[in-house]
Parts: C-alpha cells; sequence; structure tokens
C-alpha cells in the first residue's frame, strides 16, 4: 500500500497504513523526518502561491511540515474524522481548540472530572481572558448539562474516560443535548484512544488527545492533536461563531465558504500557526511510530488492567476498585456500549489507611514508578490528592470521590503476574506497618 486509501481495512491495519504518501526520489518505507524550519519555493510566483494559499505546498514548518501531515492524517482516520491538527502537547489541543470557538465574553460547560491541567485552564487562565465555564459535576446527567447552558455559551467539554476513576462518559447523551442547543461536544478522549471509542461515532464533535500518552506510548514525547469530525453546522446560526460564519477573508469567502465541513480545522489551523504550539517534527515521528503498535498494547493493557482490577478487589487492605470493567461498577453497562474491547488501562485503587497506608504502599512498590504520566509501557502509580489534585479543596475532592487513600495506576505491558507479586508487596507492606502502628512500634 502506497497511499491513504485505507477505506474498509480494519483498525490493525490502518493504524500502519493511514496518512502514507509514498513519494520523492528515494522511496523511503517510512515516514522521513523533515527536521526543516522551512521549505525552498522554486521561484518567485511559487513563495507567492504558497502564501496566497493557491499552492498548498509546504512554506514553514510553524505553518505545515509533511511529517506532522503524514501523522495528522494518520490519526483523522482512526478517529473517523475529516482532518487533524497536531499540535506540541494535549494542553496545546485543548486551548487551541477553545480558542479557535470562543470570544471574550462567552462561555463554555464542561464535566467537572475533566484532567486537571484543562480545568485550571478554563477555570482560571481563560476566565481572566473573559471566558468562563460552568462544570457540571454528574458528568452523565442530561439535566445538569441543560441547566447550565447560557445564550452565550459555544461548546460543551468532556473526557471520554476521566482519570482516576475510570468513568465512562455517556458521549450520545451529551452530544444529544449538545446539538439540541445548536452546540458543538468536544470529547478529549486521551484515555479512551481511538482503539477503544471513537467519540465521532457516537456524535462527539471535536476529539482532543493528549498524544503524550497512548498515542505516542512510550514516555518519550510530548504532543496534542484535534481532530474534527466534519459533523457540525458552524452556520445554521452565523452569529454564534462570525469567525467561521460572518467574517471574509481576502478572498472575499468566510471560512465555512472556503472550507466547508472543514471549517473548524482551518481556522484551528489558523489559530495555531498565530500562537504557534507547533510540534517538532521529531516528535511527530514518534507519535506516528507509536501509533503503530497502538491496538496491541492497548488491548494488552485493558486485559491486564482487567485482571489486576479483579485481583485487587479481592485484596484486605483494599477498600475501593474504580473501574468500569468490574461487574461491581456503576460504569459496567456504559463500558459495555462504548467500551466492548476494553475499558483502558487507567484505574483507581483506595487503601484502607489513608494517606500513610497510600505512602508506604507507593514506597514499596518496585515495578511500578511513581510518576505523574500515564499511557506508559511501563506501569505508573500516583497519588492524586498530594498531586495532580492538590489545587483541589477538600470537599471537591469528597465530591470527586479522591479519598486520602486513592492511588491511581496506569497499567504498561509488562508481564501481568510479576504486576500482581509489585502490588502484593506493597499491600504486604501496608499491612505490616499496620501491624507495627498498632503495637506501636512504628
Ligand atoms: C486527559 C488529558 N488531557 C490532556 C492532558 C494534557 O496533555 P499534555 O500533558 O500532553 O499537555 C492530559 C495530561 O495528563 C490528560 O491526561
Amino acid at each position: 500500500m502506497t497511499d491513504a486509501s485505507t477505506a474498509g481495512l480494519g483498525f490493525a491495519t490502518r493504524q500502519l497504513h493511514a496518512g502514507i504518501e509514498l513519494d520523492g526520489a528515494h522511496r523511503p518505507r517510512a515516514t522521513p523526518i523533515y527536521l526543516t524550519a522551512g521549505f525552498v519555493f522554486d521561484d518567485f510566483d511559487q513563495g507567492h502561491a504558497r502564501f496566497a494559499g493557491t499552492d498548498d505546498g509546504f512554506s514553514y514548518t510553524r505553518v505545515g511540515n509533511p511529517t506532522n501531515a503524514a501523522t495528522e492524517r494518520r490519526i483523522a482516520d482512526l478517529e473517523g474524522g475529516i482532518d487533524a491538527l497536531l499540535v506540541g502537547s494535549g494542553q496545546a489541543a485543548v486551548v487551541t481548540t477553545v480558542l479557535a470557538l470562543v470570544a471574550a465574553g462567552d462561555h463554555i460547560v464542561s464535566a467537572s472530572s475533566i484532567y486537571e491541567g484543562s480545568r485550571e485552564l478554563l477555570r482560571d487562565d481563560l476566565a481572566r481572558l473573559g471566558v468562563t465555564t460552568t462544570f457540571v459535576a454528574a458528568q452523565n446527567d442530561a439535566a445538569a448539562w441543560e441547566a447550565a447552558i447560557r445564550p452565550e455559551t459555544k461548546a460543551l467539554f468532556a473526557e471520554s474516560i476521566p482519570n482516576p476513576k475510570n468513568e465512562v462518559l455517556d458521549i450520545a447523551t451529551i452530544a444529544g443535548v449538545a446539538h439540541r442547543h445548536g452546540l458543538p461536544l468536544i470529547v478529549d478522549n486521551t484515555l479512551g484512544t481511538p482503539y477503544l471509542v471513537r467519540p465521532i461515532e457516537h456524535g462527539a464533535d471535536i476529539v482532543v488527545h493528549s498524544a503524550s500518552k497512548f498515542l505516542a506510548g512510550h514516555g518519550t514525547v510530548l504532543g496534542g492533536v484535534i481532530v474534527d469530525g466534519g459533523t457540525f453546522a458552524w452556520d445554521a446560526a452565523p452569529d454564534r461563531f462570525p469567525q467561521l460564519a460572518v467574517e471574509r477573508g481576502l478572498d472575499g469567502r468566510t471560512v465555512v465558504e472556503r472550507a466547508g465541513r472543514a471549517a473548524f480545522l482551518e481556522h484551528a489551523r489558523h489559530i495555531a500557526l498565530r500562537f504557534g504550539p507547533v510540534p517538532s517534527p521529531l516528535n511527530a515521528f514518534l507519535i506516528l511510530q507509536g501509533i503503530e503498535t497502538l491496538s496491541l498494547r492497548v488491548q494488552r493493557q485493558s486485559a491486564t488492567a482487567l485482571r489486576i482490577a479483579r485481583w485487587l478487589e479481592e485484596q484486605p487492605g483494599v477498600a475501593a476498585v474504580d473501574y468500569s470493567g468490574l461487574d461491581s461498577s456503576p460504569y459496567r453497562d456504559l463500558a459495555a456500549r462504548y467500551l466492548p474491547d476494553g475499558q483502558g488501562s487507567v484505574f483507581a485503587v483506595t487503601l484502607e489507611g489513608g494517606t500513610e497506608a497510600a505512602r508506604t504502599f507507593t514506597d514499596a512498590l518496585r515495578l511500578f514508578t511513581r510518576m505523574t504520566h500515564l499511557g506508559d509501557v511501563r506501569s505508573l502509580v500516583l497519588h492524586p490528592a498530594t498531586t495532580t489534585h492538590v489545587q483541589r479543596e477538600r470537599e471537591e475532592l469528597a465530591a470527586a470521590g479522591i479519598g486520602p487513600g486513592l492511588l491511581r495506576l496506569s497499567i504498561g505491558l509488562e508481564e501481568p503476574d510479576d504486576l500482581i507479586a509489585d502490588l502484593d508487596r506493597a499491600l504486604a507492606a501496608v499491612a505490616a506497618a499496620d501491624i507495627l502502628t498498632r503495637a506501636g512500634i512504628a
């Protein structure tokens, strides 16, 4: 296969072949890393044509680069979108998406279960620019989303599988709310991955990722991506999105008139080239290469996560395990509907004994890496209450069910028995510490 004609092919085939264009004199099979700031104009007129948009060749890497473009095409294909934009991090993907949709005075409605960095961005930084956000605590309660929408609302935002508690989003229900109000739904699918769930198939309009996680997969690079489903009618109420449907460019056309279904992504590209969160082509290559094994990694990670979650649930000293693949999970039915091929590798285990138990457990682990990251080939452990969620008030933590004994696990590709042995050792260390404390020795 030499091009992007992957229609009808399975996921594992497309993760290897989608988006690749074999061209050039040397015909390399792997996508070359075009580590160059810019591209040569053959003559005076070509330079003008590239700037005028009448020649779609590359000019400058902040505007576009062949390695980055191959990665974008592949991710768009896997997510079922019409186009994608690669940026320097997941944070850059979220902020670029929001900036493409809002102006001062506008409003966003978001699930409060989102990644803490995105939450702070919406709550603090965008609020300072006059864009406010209402957070919805019950992420699958349509009435709560409805009640939060205002005339100046421009988008709804949620994650397909928020961490640490693996609470599956009812994408179709929230997309229904958004569309009843003429609004797009943005879904952060970092933990879902396009292998497990493709939010656009369930009604989402825009998908974002931290490509630093499962897509790249090996904990080596940061990256982010925005995928446009091409489904939203941006000109249905033109005054709601004037930057897309009313304002005219030098050619006299609106973005919708120029780019049609891809209007949002065209505009997001414009925002990104102005603000400049461009990824290195080297990073784009590493993300592209990571994607080539995405299904294999996520399948195995999900299967191991389920096995470990079931095992943990049976252990003394464990107060709760939050994983939607478990029969005990309140998200079991949503997982069956949205995540039939696996529920991901990130979940929470709550130990009896609070922070002290969490500390003893974490420090006793030898294989699990203590690290603020997820979706890596290696297994990772983190204590949200004192790290990612440390800015949250005690009541907020309690409302989110993130107690002092809760640990986030991100399951990697190690031998499952070795991971269980490591967790067993850590639970034994907690039990031993508790015995010593009660005996007044420690
Ligand atoms: C769900 C989610 N979205 C976005 C981000 C931000 O991504 P990045 O760290 O690549 O900026 C993260 C990071 O942990 C995340 O977990």
